[in-house]
């Protein structure tokens, strides 16, 4: 393949290939090696990891970070996110159903509760809250301008190194007070913050997002999941191979690699498509069907190896995020229950804004005494994006670069 600058490449589309490619050590993540397989990428060569951007290291720098982070990823942690968690998105669906008629999905939902998991890991005080959503907010949305989206960056860059210090002066119980007990310095420390903003913010926004677009798209099986609660991390797996939310990564040969009967040499890039990968045939039966009841174990949504994301801690954070199931499996509180199904309507004739899924509440079904039940308003037949929310690797490359290029 013949990447934007030139340079002779490799795309590598087959499951088995993709997944040989990221549990291979002679493959490296390190940014400076790469060349940017995506047309309107940066210019040059690329900078290497800032500190703190595990996914842009090789070991043994990056087993320094995955240790130190994995560590600290308890399971009393994640038990105390979890409920958190399911507190904020409850009062959220609480609000939606509040506000009535003409809900915004992604402004109501899909944005903020991602971003509130991330001051609750990071132990962000509720007084400011308000400030580090705007910055959020200003980061992420498609209306900002250069200027703004470069003011919110330096704030939140700024603000992540204020909390670093507030944390080792007074620590608290987050994970950015556990990791100042490390031997990270104050500016790896900050890194660290903003690399985990990047990793979970866009991904998680997107799947609550496309998850729910995809499920309102295929009513027999959101009746699935309806039906049967027990199937949602199940479900969730499918979702992620379906949707492929983090659609492409990119390693680097660091010698000649025999890969399928070809030779790849070393310093080529080589880029993973992991759309492709999760839809192979040879892996995926009828690979184009959202099918909740099948077992999609060894999707590549969350990538594979050393890099595998976010820590064993993904699966079933992802499936209470995407609303799907209620921690104690009480099935009570969540999107999908508040959603009935019977009430969605697509409508193709609404097109202006393509990037909203709008959750309209149906009054007359409120009225009845049901829980929500909202009309959802969508622009039209969409195929699951060819180019998904980020241009390269798995956790918004994008963000996470122009947080640290200030
Ligand atoms: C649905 C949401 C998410 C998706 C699709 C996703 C996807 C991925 C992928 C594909 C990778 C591997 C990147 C590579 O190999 O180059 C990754 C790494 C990572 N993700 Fe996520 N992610 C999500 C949410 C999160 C969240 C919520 C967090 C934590 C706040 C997180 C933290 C991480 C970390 C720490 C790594 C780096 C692992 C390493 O380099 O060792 N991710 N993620």
């Amino acid at each position: 393949m013949t990447y934007p600058d030139g340079h002779q490449g490799r795309l590598v589309t087959s499951h088995s290939l993709v997944r040989a490619v990221l549990a291979d050590p002679r493959f490296s993540s390190r940014y400076e090696l790469m060349h940017y397989p995506l047309p309107g990428g940066p210019e040059g060569e690329l900078p290497p990891a800032p500190p703190g951007d595990m996914t842009g290291m090789d070991a043994p720098e990056h087993t320094r970070f995955r240790r130190l982070l994995a560590g600290r990823f308890t399971v009393r942690r994640m038990r105390l996110l979890t409920d958190r968690v399911e507190e904020i998105t409850a009062e959220h669906l609480d609000a939606m159903e509040a506000g009535g008629p003409g809900i915004d999905l992604v402004q109501a939902f899909a944005q903020p509760i991602p971003a509130l998991m991330i001051c609750e890991l990071l132990g962000v005080p509720f007084a400011d809250r308000d400030a580090f959503h705007g910055f959020v907010t200003a980061l992420m949305s498609l209306d900002s301008t250069p200027d703004e989206r470069m003011a919110a960056m330096t704030g939140l860059q700024e603000y992540m190194y204020g909390l670093v210090l507030a944390k080792r002066a007074r620590p608290t119980d987050d994970l950015l007070s556990d990791l100042t007990t490390s031997d990270l310095t104050d500016e790896e420390l900050t890194g660290v913050g903003g690399f985990l903003l990047g990793a979970g913010l866009d991904t998680t926004a997107n799947m609550l997002a496309h998850g729910t677009f995809a499920l309102l798209r295929h009513p027999g099986q959101l009746a699935v999941l309806r039906d049967r609660p027990d199937l949602a991390d199940q479900a969730v797996e499918e979702l992620m191979r379906y949707l492929s939310i983090a659609h492409t990564m990119v390693r680097v040969a660091l010698e000649d690699v025999e890969l399928d009967g070809e030779t790849i040499r070393a310093g080529e890039t080589v880029t993973l498509s992991i759309q492709a990968a999760n839809r192979d045939p040879e892996r995926f039966e009828d690979p184009d069907r959202l099918d909740l009841r099948r077992r999609a174990t060894g999707q590549l949504g969350f990538g594979h190896g050393i890099h595998l994301g976010a820590l064993g801690t993904h699966r079933p954070r992802a499936a209470i995020l995407c609303g799907l199931r209620h921690p104690d499996d009480a099935a009570a509180d969540h999107l999908l229950v508040r959603m009935a199904p019977e009430q969605h309507e697509l409508d193709p004739a609404r097109r202006p804004d393509r990037r909203r899924i709008q959750l309209v509440q149906s009054a007359q079904d409120h009225s009845a005494g049901r829980q929500s039940s909202p009309v959802v308003r969508l622009p039209g037949e969409r195929r699951p994006p060819a180019h998904g929310p980020h241009p390269v690797r798995g956790c918004c490359l994008r963000t996470r670069h122009l947080i640290t290029a200030t």
